[in-house]
């Protein structure tokens, strides 16, 4: 049978624990990613500021709040959750935004992994296991969907007669 793409918890718990050791170093993990992505995408350089600090603390700011919200016990994911404490409904309109705001196209998101990756290896070096960097895995291709997903709804509003 083919592995789940579903996150166990105890990919879930890996993934936090490797958030504790990047937290520290944060700033220098979003340098290395942003470092990779334009040396390796040199075109996706003019979607971003001039002035990427900012840039780089929203980044880290949103993976703090995945790992926050995933290390949510089962009973807190069935009281009344606030949608601005959705991880769904946050990650969805962050790809609506991505893409009427930033003109993101769904194959961005491909590259963007491979640098974010190169980054959580430099950062974390041994600690990126093969296991890690499974786990990783599977949370970056389920915040792709949904983001694509949010993206995807922000068109058919357009479809619809919305106006953006
Ligand atoms: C899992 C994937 C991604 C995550 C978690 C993520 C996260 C973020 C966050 C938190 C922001 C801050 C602004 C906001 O909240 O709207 C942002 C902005 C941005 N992201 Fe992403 N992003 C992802 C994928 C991508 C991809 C694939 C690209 C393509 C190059 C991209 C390009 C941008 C750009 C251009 C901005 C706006 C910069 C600005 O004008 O201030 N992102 N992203």
């Amino acid at each position: 049978m083919s592995e789940s793409a579903l996150l166990t918890a105890d990919e879930k718990q890996m993934i936090v624990s490797s958030y504790r050791l990047i937290a520290p170093i944060s700033e220098t993990v979003g340098d290395l990613f942003y470092k990779r992505l334009f040396e390796t995408q040199p075109q996706y350089r003019e979607l971003f500021p001039e002035d990427m600090g900012k840039q780089k603390r929203k980044l880290m700011t949103m993976l703090a709040f995945i790992a926050k919200c995933l290390d949510w016990t089962e009973g807190q994911w069935r009281q009344n959750v606030q949608p601005d404490e959705d991880l769904f409904l946050v990650v969805l309109a962050l790809g609506r935004r991505h893409h009427v705001l930033y003109k993101i196209p769904d194959e961005a998101y491909g590259p963007v992994r491979a640098s974010l990756f190169w980054a959580l290896e430099q950062g974390l070096g041994e600690a990126f296991t093969k296991e890690l960097h499974q786990a990783w895995s599977k949370l970056y291709t389920a915040l792709a969907t949904s983001m694509q997903l949010g993206a995807k709804s922000s068109r058919i509003k357009m479809e619809f007669g919305y106006i953006e």
